[in-house]
């Protein structure tokens, strides 16, 4: 019942405000402070984000909440406590890691990332699924950034908690992350809300990339117009940002971000000797084939001309091939 969850809602709200505590005024927090400032966070950006660190114990939040007299049984049901598998005892799920709160979309933190500090599995450990914390319901980072997306009008969709930050950080504070799946109907229709335009910039490694044309397929389905921003290989934009500055990740990152047909034709680009000329036909072949699945006319027709154009070929046998193309997926 609803008394229930907002028990739930109360221990998070409490123990965010102990690991925010832990990390910033005590010596439990020394080396998470010592990491994060290593990273480049520092004091203003773990206020904005709250965030927290849960010292290395396996009864410093157990005990807290004892002493604040909540049910241990609601606090594991609430995912903040595990139980031992021979005794069922209680302890700390949470332990020496750096905390980010979760906050749905009125700001009521509902779960927790926590980050191990520096190497080690799991790197992150997540809040598992409660009564009041659904993943594929909730987007990271939206209450914090509601109003910046409504007044641009337009989102920005990352992986990475971290990734918002850094973001936060270089003037992008219309940020939201995913919680480590891939992006639900019900989150897209969130962000459409209160954005008309998002730009989609994950991971630029393959799996990021496969899931970034995934995020937009799903954003679009929901009526976003979706832009696709790119990095150089390896990169996030977290790494991105820690590199080549904030300046460079608005210009050329954020500002350069284009439509899902051009971030297909990079993608394919990449790897490829275009001067050699078996390579340069299988490229716009490629291409001709993507071109073939593009639903509107106008859109068939603008990259035609630009493939004709950059490689002199003529517009009509692009335009019968393509036709092929789409003939041979029927
Ligand atoms: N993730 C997760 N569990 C993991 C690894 C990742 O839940 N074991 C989720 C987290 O939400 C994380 C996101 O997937 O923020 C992206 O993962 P990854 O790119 O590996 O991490 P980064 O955000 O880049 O974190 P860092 O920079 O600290 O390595
Ligand atoms: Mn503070
Ligand atoms: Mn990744
Ligand atoms: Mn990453
Ligand atoms: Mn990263």
């Amino acid at each position: 019942n609803s008394k229930h969850l907002d028990t739930m809602k109360k221990m998070h709200g409490l123990l965010a405000k102990l690991y925010h505590y832990c990390l910033t005024e005590t010596d439990f927090g020394k080396d998470a402070l010592a990491y994060l400032d290593k990273r480049g966070i520092a004091k203003n950006t773990i206020e904005t984000f709250q965030i927290g660190f849960s010292p290395d114990s396996w009864e410093f939040s157990t005990s807290f909440l004892a002493r604040r007299g909540f049910s241990l049984d609601d606090a594991e049901k609430a995912g903040l406590l595990s139980k031992r598998n021979f005794d069922g005892k209680l302890f700390d799920r949470f332990r020496n890691r750096i905390m980010f709160p979760i906050q749905n979309a009125k700001g009521e933190t509902i779960a927790f990332g926590a980050r191990i500090l520096g190497k080690g599995e799991p790197k992150y450990l997540n809040s598992p699924e409660t009564p009041i914390f659904n993943k594929s319901k909730t987007l990271y980072g939206l209450h914090l950034a509601r109003s910046s997306i409504r007044s641009k009008r337009q989102a920005v969709l990352f992986e990475g908690y971290i990734d918002v930050i850094s973001a936060w950080k270089a003037g992008v504070t219309n940020a939201v992350a995913t919680l480590g799946t891939s992006l639900t109907e019900e989150q897209a229709k969130q962000i459409r809300r209160t954005a008309e335009t998002v730009v989609v910039c994950y991971d630029s490694d393959e799996a990021g990339v496969s899931a970034a044309l995934r995020a937009s397929e799903v954003l679009e389905s929901a009526g976003c117009y979706v832009k696709i921003a790119k990095m150089p290989d390896g990169y996030d934009p977290d790494d991105y940002i820690q590199t080549y500055g904030p300046k460079k990740f608005l210009g050329e990152v954020i500002a350069q971000a284009s439509t899902q047909m051009s971030f297909k034709m990079e993608t394919l680009r990449r790897g490829k000797n275009l001067l050699d000329e078996g390579e340069r036909i299988r490229y716009v072949e490629e291409v001709l084939q993507e071109i073939s699945r593009l639903p509107k006319a106008v859109e068939r027709d603008h990259y035609l001309r630009q493939l004709a154009d950059e490689f002199s070929l003529s517009l009509d046998a692009l335009k019968k091939q393509q036709f092929q193309y789409y003939l041979q997926s029927k």
